[in-house]
């Protein structure tokens, strides 16, 4: 997919390359969050004082027979620390290689001025560079869990409470989005003694297997622009399905949609057209979910504009317009490669690479979170080929026989019994989310508790309150990150 991504910005986005990594697309597990292309900031803040260190965490909190330990990557900035050094803010690293641009940019580097604080951002164990094993071996990766990494931020925070002198009475305030943002939340529930307060940004708290709420919101967030562009959309995919099933001579599938291998091969395969389809649509998801925040072309108006254009053919075509532009697909630059034995054997093999994170992330759903985008809405527009089933056969097709449904479903319901998923019990936390993204469904969009206040933009998708502001905020942001704002000044003076 990167390489995809990267073909598509230097024919779009010529200059803006460098540093920059590929959109998530999760296959179906759409999550986290990614810096934008370009600078959306109004302000550019110096690097000056960012180090990279690295701290020797233990491999495994729960044993204490195991002594292994391996070292974990952070950052650090101490530019906006005050001398009394009594505010401490920790950016929690996701399902990713953490990236030192969120050290001098988003929001919270606004509210560490405000308030003089130390910065830190931990990188979540198995991505990047904060490898414990040489290899990604099933065997290897048990100790790959949420459980684990909040262990790891606890030990981190009292290790660094030390190395950097600071107060008894200091505050740390931790910050996260998406699968982090929930992360941030359940530090804060598990070690109040350790953190103070946390902002949550559009995190998931409630695991869930089966998930065809996603792209319910996904269809939702199509019918804001109009009803004709989810009808093209649905139209096109029974096209699809229909010439799949019964070619025509004078329609090729193959150089519509760049297909890497004949379609007809995989017109009997139901693995095959399950991924395709479920590609398409986690292109389309990808567009909601990063709608106006990491880069200008991930705009659902964009995307029904082409969906709506009569001028450009039938429905058909035009999906395959918007499919190629996501893909990233330009002329003979690429292929689109639906292939499920491909993608089975890609997220099986067990190289650490540090920008890689499909086979952990994988390995995290597989064993506590589910999230699985299913295609089982109501009133299908996307089709009805990756069921449940679809994905939990990936678990079982990547690691194994005994990550099966069963045990999937086991795990999901371990980890909201561990969390308590919606009923979540702490204070001093702000969950904060957007209408358009599809993440809200699996938070708490409703202030239940006074002590733990939720923040529902409207019209925003995944994690904008994270980014820094910017004068083509819409007015319900600006308002958001104000707010946030207030309840941090509150919880620090208190
Ligand atoms: C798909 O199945 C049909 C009916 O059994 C058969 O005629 C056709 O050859 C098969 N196609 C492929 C590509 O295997
Ligand atoms: C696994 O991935 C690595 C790194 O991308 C690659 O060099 C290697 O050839 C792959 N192994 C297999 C068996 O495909
Ligand atoms: C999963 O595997 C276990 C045995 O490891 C078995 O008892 C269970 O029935 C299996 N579940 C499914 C859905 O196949
Ligand atoms: C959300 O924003 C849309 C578009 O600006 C507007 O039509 C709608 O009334 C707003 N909803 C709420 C609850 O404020």
């Amino acid at each position: 997919m990167k390489r995809f991504f990267e073909a598509f910005l230097a024919a779009f986005l010529l200059g803006f390359v460098s540093d920059v990594h590929g959109l998530k697309f999760y296959r179906g597990h759409l999550v986290g969050y990614d810096i934008p292309i370009g600078d959306t900031s109004d302000v550019t803040r110096s690097t000056a004082r960012i180090s990279t260190e690295y701290y020797l965490q233990r491999l495994d909190h729960f044993n204490p027979t195991n002594k292994v330990h391996w070292s974990q990557k952070y950052f650090v900035n101490d530019a906006y620390m005050s001398d009394e050094k009594n505010v401490v803010f920790l950016y929690i690293g996701g399902e990713s290689q953490a990236s030192s641009y969120w050290m001098s940019n988003g929001a919270w580097i606004e509210f560490a001025e405000t308030h003089g604080a130390l910065l830190f951002m931990l990188e979540h164990r198995y991505f990047g560079e904060s490898q414990p094993f040489s290899d990604w071996s099933t065997e290897n990766l048990r100790y790959l869990s949420s459980e684990q990494a909040l262990n790891d931020l606890a030990t981190f925070i009292s290790a660094m409470n030390d190395k950097y002198e600071l107060p008894e009475d200091v505050k740390w305030i931790a910050f996260g989005g998406s699968y982090a943002g929930a992360m941030a939340a359940w530090l804060r529930q598990k070690y109040p003694h350790l953190v103070h307060g946390a902002v949550s940004s559009s995190g998931p708290l409630f695991a869930q297997l089966d998930f065809p709420e996603y792209l319910q919101v996904v269809i939702d967030d199509l019918a804001l622009h109009s009803q004709e562009c989810v009808d093209n959309l649905k139209e096109a995919i029974t096209q699809l399905e229909d010439l799949i099933q019964n070619p025509n001579e004078d329609e090729d599938l193959n150089s519509l949609f760049s297909f890497c291998d004949d379609i007809a091969e995989s017109a009997n395969s139901t693995s095959d057209l399950a991924n395709l389809f479920e590609l398409i649509a986690d292109n389309f998801a990808g567009v909601a979910q990063y709608h106006k925040t990491t880069n200008t072309l991930y705009n659902i108006n964009l995307v029904c504009e082409i969906l709506n254009d009569e001028s450009k053919g039938n429905e058909l075509h035009r999906l395959a317009e918007v499919n190629n532009f996501v893909e990233g697909i330009t002329d003979d630059s690429s292929c689109f490669d639906y292939k499920y034995s491909n993608i089975i054997e890609k997220w099986s093999n067990a190289t650490v690479i540090a920008s890689g994170m499909m086979r952990q992330w994988m390995y995290q759903t597989c064993t506590e979170f589910g999230y699985y985008q299913t295609s089982s809405q109501e009133i299908p527009v996307f089709g009805s080929r990756f069921p449940l089933s679809f994905f939990t056969q990936m678990c079982v097709d990547i690691f194994g026989e005994k990550f099966n449904e069963t045990f999937v479903g086991e795990k999901v319901q371990h980890t909201n019994i561990f969390y308590g998923g919606f009923d979540i019990e702490t204070s001093n936390v702000v969950f904060v989310h957007g209408t358009i993204d599809p993440w809200h469904v699996l938070g708490l969009i409703e202030t239940v508790n006074p002590q733990t206040p939720s923040i529902l933009i409207n019209g925003t998708s995944h994690c904008a309150d994270l980014y820094s502001s910017s004068s083509s905020d819409s007015a319900e942001l600006t308002a958001a990150r104000e707010q946030i704002g207030e309840l941090l000044a509150s919880w620090i003076s208190a």
